[in-house]
């Protein structure tokens, strides 16, 4: 399947299509003017001052279909694998930054961020680091940093500068650099990072520490004791590798508990895995929690954004480290929107439905709302909501709209559809014309769009 065409960036047209409002029978609802772009979740998270990215690795970037959307959806990209040290640094003193480079540059071909990942981590090191003396670890860790940060100054917003260094139980993890340096290893990498690349934003990165616990204590006290001692650092990454239903309940209490501490929090590795295969009950699931993560960073001020780990299933690290697990992410293997993508992009102050009143000869009409259920790429499901807010019974109902974009309506369901131009007009089917005072009725079809299927600035209906 090819990817979404003209997603290019684009300032921000997130302008709500609601219009409520109550007018004579048929008339249409003014339309808001900047209602026929869609914006990508990059534009609405702009719109919102923070970023939305994927994590991305080399070998995807020979994909026309993946790069297509990466490209163009988001403006953030994290550097999946390629800066850690075994990439960066596979021999002491040897420095290789080709692959990185190459992700850094379509970043910026692409007017999308960078954060830097990640410079001080006990996986992905190249053996001979291991053997390195414990009176030459510091000087080595520092070189290293001061290479990579170096390298990559002005490049990069963030580093995830140490990157787990904490075990569940909030003891410090026994890494090579615990063992050799000790617990001063991170503050040395903090300050090391600081004086490489003085305006990269220096984050401590780690996983479940998402809510509060042991180990999300331990970070605080980390962060807590940075500050009171002047030690650089300005963010804490939380990775948020989370299980379907399993969004920790304190977590925008947690990510606002870092924040009272004088630092930025970025959700940095999202993804929310399930046992495969999907089915609409665990999509509807992972769009709740996908929801409640971008509502939780959106309620706090210094949650600057957040960072999906990749962004399609079929390009996901979950499958082969948890077997019989995936579908974490908000893309599906063919790069169609799931409804979890669905679910961060109205979190993201994104409009998937159009509601408009309109009056009736039933007391004071009816209502009808439009919503895409899902949409993937040429193709799209709508359903639109037809409501009773008259006084008596309706017996029939008539509800209009325009496809703006050059999408069309094919099969349709509970009703009766004609088109005439842009203009589809939708009567009930003979057996659904009747809504008692206060229920709905709905009708459903599928549709196809090229571009962009944006939702109808106006929908009307009316009713008798
Ligand atoms: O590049 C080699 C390839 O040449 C070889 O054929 C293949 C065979 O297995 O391996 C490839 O390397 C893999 C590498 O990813 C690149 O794809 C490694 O085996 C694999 O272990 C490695 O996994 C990465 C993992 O970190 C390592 O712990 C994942 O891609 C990467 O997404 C993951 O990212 C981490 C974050 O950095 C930190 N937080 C957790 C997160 C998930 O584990």
């Amino acid at each position: 399947m090819s990817a979404p065409a003209g997603r290019a960036h684009r300032v921000l047209a997130a302008t709500a299509a609601v219009v409520v409002g109550t007018l004579a029978v048929g008339m249409a609802v003014a339309a808001p003017s900047s209602a026929a772009a869609e914006p990508t979740l990059g534009e609405l998270a702009a719109a919102k001052g923070r970023y939305f990215g994927s994590a991305t690795d080399n070998p995807t970037l020979d994909n026309a279909s993946y790069t297509a959307v990466l490209g163009s959806e988001f403006n953030q990209i994290t550097v999946g694998n390629t800066q850690k040290w075994m990439y960066t640094e596979p021999s002491r003193g040897q420095f290789d930054y080709t692959k990185a480079d190459q992700i850094v540059a379509f970043a910026q071909q692409h007017d999308q961020i960078v954060r830097g990942h990640t410079l001080v981590w006990h996986n992905q090191l190249p053996d001979w680091v291991n053997s390195v003396s414990a009176g030459d670890l510091p000087d080595v860790m520092r070189n290293h940093i001061a290479n990579v940060a170096g390298h990559f100054k002005g490049k990069v917003v963030h580093w995830d500068v140490v990157n787990e260094a904490f075990e569940e139980d909030g003891t410090r993890r026994q890494s090579v650099f615990q063992q050799k340096i000790g617990d001063s290893y991170i503050a040395e990498a903090f300050k090391a990072a600081r004086a490489a690349d003085p305006n990269a934003k220096l984050y401590y990165n780690d996983y479940n520490i998402e809510g509060i616990g042991s180990k999300s204590d331990a970070v605080y006290n980390l962060v807590k004791s940075f500050k009171q001692q002047g030690v650089p650092i300005d963010g804490v990454g939380l990775q948020a590798h989370l299980i379907l239903g399993q969004v920790p309940s304190t977590l925008q209490r947690n990510i606002q508990r870092f924040a009272d501490l004088g630092v930025d929090v970025a959700i940095t590795e999202l993804d929310i895995r399930m046992r495969t295969p999907r089915d609409a009950t665990k999509d509807a699931q992972q769009a709740a929690d996908y929801r409640t993560v971008t509502k939780a960073c959106l309620a706090v001020t210094r949650c600057v954004g957040i960072t999906v780990w990749d962004f399609s299933d079929g390009y996901s690290w979950i499958p082969s480290v948890f077997p019989g697990e995936g579908a974490a992410l908000i893309y599906d293997e063919d790069f169609a929107r799931k409804p979890s993508y669905w679910a961060v992009y109205e979190a993201l102050g994104g409009t998937t439905t159009t509601t408009t009143t309109t009056t009736g000869d039933n007391g004071s009409g009816c209502t009808a709302t439009y919503r895409v259920t899902s949409q993937w790429n040429g193709g799209y499901q709508g359903e639109v909501a037809v409501r009773n807010t008259g006084a008596t019974a309706t017996a029939r109902w008539t509800v209009k709209w325009t496809l703006a974009q050059g999408q069309t309506v094919g099969n349709l369901w509970n009703g009766v559809a004609t088109t005439n131009g842009q203009e589809v007009t939708v009567r009930n089917a003979n057996y659904n014309g009747a809504i008692a005072p206060g229920d709905t009725t709905t009708f459903g079809f599928l549709g196809s769009w090229i571009g962009t299927n944006p939702v109808p600035a106006t929908i009307t209906c009316t009713s008798a």
